[in-house]
């Protein structure tokens, strides 16, 4: 049979992968960056810490240098505050690194691995391109992601689950008591990934994950990261925790300087600045309840939240809604391709950027009428 190249020659999971869109930029638009609210990507409104900021300047003329591969630094600094081991974190180049690197330890050819509808979108990339098949588990009709039933989804070629708490888009995030039954009830060789890339922003504690949970459940990685409520998404850090052994093969597949030295000094600088942290929350939980009383008021469709974003629907089609905020000189988040046809995302922005937003939806709403 003739062969086609590349696509006969390339790994059969990469050509049934659908690249990522990431959310629009200023530069990709082509458009000044003075006219435009950006509110697309869940980055942190008010940008990084001063301190971490400070921190980069003393090292820009080492850039010569390679970072400590072993980011010994801030490995410390995360045990320190975190009370978990040092050989039980693993650091990645965005929490997006750690996600990769379970999928390339723990899948190969002939398995597969499981994750929500509407899920990050990350995971099936990472899962596809290791040869291992996706298996997709629905949501209830609220997008909530029900664990009870992930039991009836594996078998034994089932070796990886991904599972954000909360979810981007949808903001749905599940209690520590539903995450435990869950463990207690999967097999203890199927990794459980649980993403906590909005961590800080969680308000209800119930939704909260403790590290220690590591120590019962040998088969759990937690990741967390810094593009979101520490500012620091352009420097790539996020870093996992799990058992020693997890982490020791997570380390093999990870490259020997995947994280920078600025991100490591950044990162240091940044867990030290609670102040920055807890200015980043509270102007996210005030921003996030005057949005929330917009909607209710304008009877708009939305999901609740346990993150930094809004998922809402203007009852029409995703990329039309896109479009018309976007001739508002706003850049929102279609989420066509997350398979919610109808539903826009928001990121939570500073207080005037919510305020141009709110006009904005008044009067692309108004028009409609
Ligand atoms: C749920 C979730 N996980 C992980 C990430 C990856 O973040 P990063 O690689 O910047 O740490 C994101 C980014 O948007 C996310 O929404």
């Amino acid at each position: 049979m003739k062969k086609t190249f590349p696509e006969d020659s390339v790994n059969i999971g990469v050509n049934k992968i659908t690249p990522y869109k990431p959310g629009k930029s200023s530069d990709s638009l082509n458009m000044s960056k003075e006219k435009l609210i950006k509110l697309a990507s869940n980055e942190n409104p008010i940008g990084p810490s001063k301190l971490a900021t400070k921190a980069i300047s003393h090292i820009v003329e080492e850039a010569h240098r390679y970072p400590d591969g072993n980011g010994t630094k801030l490995k410390q600094e995360i045990s320190k505050l975190e009370k978990v081991p040092l050989d039980c974190i693993t650091l990645g180049n965005g929490s997006n690194d750690l996600i990769e690197f379970s999928a390339r330890a723990f899948l190969t050819n002939g398995d597969n691995a499981l994750f929500f509808k509407h899920g990050f979108a990350i995971y099936p990339l990472a899962i596809l391109a290791t040869g291992a098949d996706l298996r997709e588990l629905p949501v209830t009709k609220n997008y909530n992601q029900d664990l009870t039933s992930v039991i009836n989804f594996i078998d034994e070629k089932s070796k990886v689950i991904f599972i954000a708490s909360p979810n981007n888009p949808t903001g749905s995030a599940n209690t520590l008591s539903e995450i435990e039954a869950m463990l207690n009830d999967l097999p203890n060789d199927l990794i459980v990934f649980l993403d906590q890339a909005y961590f800080e922003y969680i308000e209800d504690e119930h939704y909260k994950l403790p590290f220690d949970l590591i120590d019962k459940y040998q088969n759990l990685v937690i990741s967390r990261s810094f593009s979101k409520a520490h500012g620091l998404a352009a420097y790539r850090l996020g870093y996992s925790i799990s058992s020693q052994k997890i982490a020791d093969y997570l380390n093999r597949v990870r490259q020997p300087f995947n994280v920078s030295s600025f991100a490591l000094e950044a990162g240091i600088a940044s867990l030290n600045d609670k102040e920055h942290l807890r200015k980043s929350i509270d102007l996210n939980q005030r921003e996030k309840n005057k949005l929330m009383q917009f909607f209710k008021k304008e009877n708009i469709e939305y999901l609740p939240t346990q993150g930094n974003f809004f998922s809402f629907s203007l009852d029409t089609d995703s990329d039309e809604t896109f479009e018309a905020f976007l001739n508002e000189g706003i850049i929102l988040r279609s989420l066509k391709s997350y398979n919610m046809d109808r539903f826009v995302r928001v990121s939570i922005g500073q207080e005037y950027e919510n305020d141009a937003f709110i006009e904005a939806t008044k009067k692309i709403k108004g028009s409609r009428n």
